[in-house]
This record gives structure tokens, C-alpha cells and sequence, in this order.
């Protein structure tokens, strides 16, 4: 591992036997994380970010083949989608956080309440002893928050957190979520289908199609002057809100399942520039400062 970065993957693949086959749903895919950053990563339905995240988590099931040449030495905590089902509902709340503070000396009812209060519940004397379903959505996401803080993570991987939340329940886990970052230095890998947000909050950002990373930059960049066909059809979408059907607008198409990637650059059979060579030959990584993609295209 550098030096330089908090987390530093190099060509992670990860591998499901698939109908007798071996499919990679993450494709030698690499990339780093430094130490106070808030790292995006975004992209489509089943283009592999759940199972990135997993990875860097410890969390994969076993039927999970992975290959990854660095391995990551750090502690790492992760917030879920659905807060309700990533708690365990015969539980009282207080001893889920207990059970997951790291440090033993700090194990205990004090620390708990001291981690309720810092992920803004309110009367956590009495919230300690209460169970999952006592509490509403915008709630358990916090008490989540509050059992990843309690492992003293270096990296916070928080998947589609606020998704299932309504919009000002979002915007206060948002915020929670940059005061730990500011005040304790967590890093954070967010993976969001929200291309607002995501601009609003990462610094840097990584677009994934069919098990890869086609491009990444700081967020701003990535932004103003995207490379990729994917990521521009991805920004160009995010802009559009519904067609006047009333539905909203998708790219042409679909994720081709791991089994069945195309050629060459996987994007090509959706790709408006598409020409000949993008059909058999993948594309190399073209890098212009800490600005990486992979389209000859652009
Ligand atoms: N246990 C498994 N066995 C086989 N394939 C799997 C398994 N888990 C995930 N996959 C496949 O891996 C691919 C990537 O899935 P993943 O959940 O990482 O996508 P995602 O980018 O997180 O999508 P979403 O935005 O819907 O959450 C998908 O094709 C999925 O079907
Ligand atoms: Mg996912």
C-alpha cells in the first residue's frame, strides 16, 4: 500500500460462478482513496458498486472469488440502503451499538449514549433500550451511523444511504455524514445514483459500467468536462427530469449481464461514437493529471 493514500486497490476482480461459468462482476478494476477524502462512485444498475463496496468492507459472501494484488490493512465500516434490515430487529438498539464499539474500554453504556447524541438522537437515555421498529427510517440510518462510528473507522463506505429516505430526512444524514468527515477525518466512498448530490458532496468521482471504472476525476471536472460517452449520457440524463410521457428517461439499452460482455469496450453497443475499433479492442486508460478514462474516442 502507498504511502500517499488511505486505500489503494490494484486490479481487484471479483468472480461468481454464473450458470457453470466464472463471471467477473468487478473487472481489474483500481483505485485509491486518501485519508479525508469523500470519494463518489456511480453508475448504473448491476454495474458492480455494491460489490466494490462489500470488498473493502470484508462483507462479500462466500461464493465471492476475489483477487486483489494490495490488501487493506484498514478499519473500514459500512452504512446500507435499507436501515431497517441491516439491524437486527430482536436487538434493543443500545446493545447493537454496544457490541460493535471497537475499543473495550470504551464498551460501554456511556460510550453508546455518548454515539447517540453525536449522531443526533434525541433523548438517547431512554432510545437506548428501544428496539428497531421503534424508531422511523431517518432514525435507524443514524443509529447505522452511529454503529459504523463505533468500529473507529478510517473509511466510512455509506452505499446509497438516504435512497430509501424522504428528501429532508436525506439532506440531514447528508449533513451528518460531512460533519464526521470534517471533524474526525473519515474518509467516505459514497455510491449514489444521485448525480446532484454526489456534486454537491464528493470531491473526487468514479464512473463504473459492466464491472469497470471508465472514468474518474475530481468531481468538479469530471463535472464540467466529462470524457467518457457513458459519463456524459449519465450527467446528460441527470439533467433531464421526465419525458412527457411522464416517465423518467434512461439511456438506450441496458448493462449487459457479467456473462455476456461485449467486446472490446463494454459500452460500445450503446455508445453514440461508437466506431469499429471500440468493438475489438478495449480501450486504454488515457490520463491527464489525476483526470483518467478510458475512451479513444474523445
Ligand atoms: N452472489 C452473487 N452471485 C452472482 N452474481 C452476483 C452476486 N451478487 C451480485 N452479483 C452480480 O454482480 C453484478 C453487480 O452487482 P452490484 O450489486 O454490485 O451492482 P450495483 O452497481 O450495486 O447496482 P445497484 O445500483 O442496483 O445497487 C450484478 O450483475 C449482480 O447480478
Ligand atoms: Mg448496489
Amino acid at each position: 500500500m502507498s504511502h500517499d493514500h488511505l486505500l489503494d486497490v490494484k486490479d481487484l476482480t471479483i468472480q461468481y460462478t454464473i450458470e457453470g461459468n466464472l463471471a467477473s462482476v468487478v473487472d481489474q478494476v483500481s483505485f485509491y482513496i486518501d485519508p479525508g477524502e469523500i470519494i463518489a462512485l456511480v453508475g448504473e444498475s448491476g454495474c458492480g458498486k455494491t460489490q466494490i463496496a462489500l470488498s473493502q468492507a470484508g462483507l462479500l459472501p462466500k461464493a465471492a472469488h476475489i483477487s486483489q494484488s494490495s490488501i487493506n490493512g484498514i478499519q473500514t465500516a459500512m452504512i446500507f440502503q435499507d436501515p431497517l434490515n441491516a439491524l437486527n430487529p430482536v436487538l434493543k438498539v443500545g446493545t447493537q451499538i454496544l457490541e460493535g464499539i471497537k475499543n473495550k474500554v470504551k464498551r460501554n453504556k456511556g460510550e453508546v449514549v455518548r454515539l447517540l447524541n453525536a449522531v443526533g438522537i434525541d433523548e438517547p437515555e431512554k432510545r437506548y433500550y428501544q428496539y428497531p421498529h421503534e424508531f422511523s427510517g431517518g432514525m435507524r440510518q443514524r443509529v447505522l451511523i452511529a454503529i459504523a462510528l463505533a468500529r473507529d473507522p478510517d473509511l466510512l463506505i455509506a452505499d446509497e444511504p438516504t435512497t430509501a429516505l424522504d428528501v429532508t430526512i436525506q439532506a440531514q444524514i447528508i449533513d451528518l455524514l460531512k460533519e464526521f468527515n470534517e471533524n474526525q477525518g473519515v474518509s467516505i466512498l459514497f455510491i449514489s445514483h444521485d448525480l446532484s448530490l454526489v456534486k454537491s458532496f464528493a470531491q473526487r468521482t468514479m464512473v463504473m459500467y459492466a464491472g469497470r471504472i471508465v472514468e474518474s476525476a475530481p468531481t468538479d471536472v469530471l463535472f464540467s468536462t466529462p470524457q467518457h460517452p457513458y459519463t456524459k449520457a449519465l450527467i446528460q440524463l441527470s439533467k433531464m427530469k421526465k419525458n412527457n410521457k411522464g416517465e423518467f428517461s434512461s439511456i438506450p439499452g441496458v448493462v449487459p449481464l457479467p456473462l455476456h460482455y461485449p467486446s472490446g469496450c463494454r459500452f460500445h453497443p450503446r455508445c453514440p461514437s461508437a466506431i469499429q475499433e471500440c468493438a475489438e479492442k478495449e480501450p486504454d486508460i488515457i490520463l491527464k493529471g489525476d483526470h483518467s478514462w478510458a475512451c479513444p474516442i474523445t
